[in-house]
């Protein structure tokens, strides 16, 4: 079964996205070409995959270890459902998951 995940990207358009189960949030996003920088590549020591997600759907995700409470500290933009998107992994019940990307992002790779 597939998932379809949105990506709402930072000028508010959504951005419809297959992806596996076990596929990584922040991979998915990058492959869709979304602007989340992914500095540490998943070592929570940066917060540029940072992501809001609907909050319809936070309380559906496993809950955030505290690396990445404190990681998230330093994130721009930062919301009550804010979440690390490389440490989501996608599974079935994900399924509808929308996240938003924040205005505040940066993409060193675009600039
Ligand atoms: Fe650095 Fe997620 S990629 S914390």
């Amino acid at each position: 079964m597939s998932i379809t995940v949105t990506f709402i990207d930072p000028r508010g358009k959504p951005v419809e996205v297959r992806a596996e189960p076990g596929d990584n949030l922040l991979r998915v996003g990058q492959g869709a070409g979304l602007p989340l920088e992914g500095t540490c590549e998943g070592q929570m020591a940066c917060s540029t995959c940072h992501v809001i997600v609907a909050t319809e759907w936070f309380a559906r995700l496993p809950e955030a270890i505290e690396e990445e409470e404190d990681m998230l500290d330093f994130a721009a933009g930062v919301r009550r459902t804010s979440r690390l998107s490389c440490q989501i992994e996608l599974t079935e019940d994900l399924d509808g998951l929308t996240v938003t990307v924040p205005a505040e992002s940066t993409d060193l790779r675009r600039m």
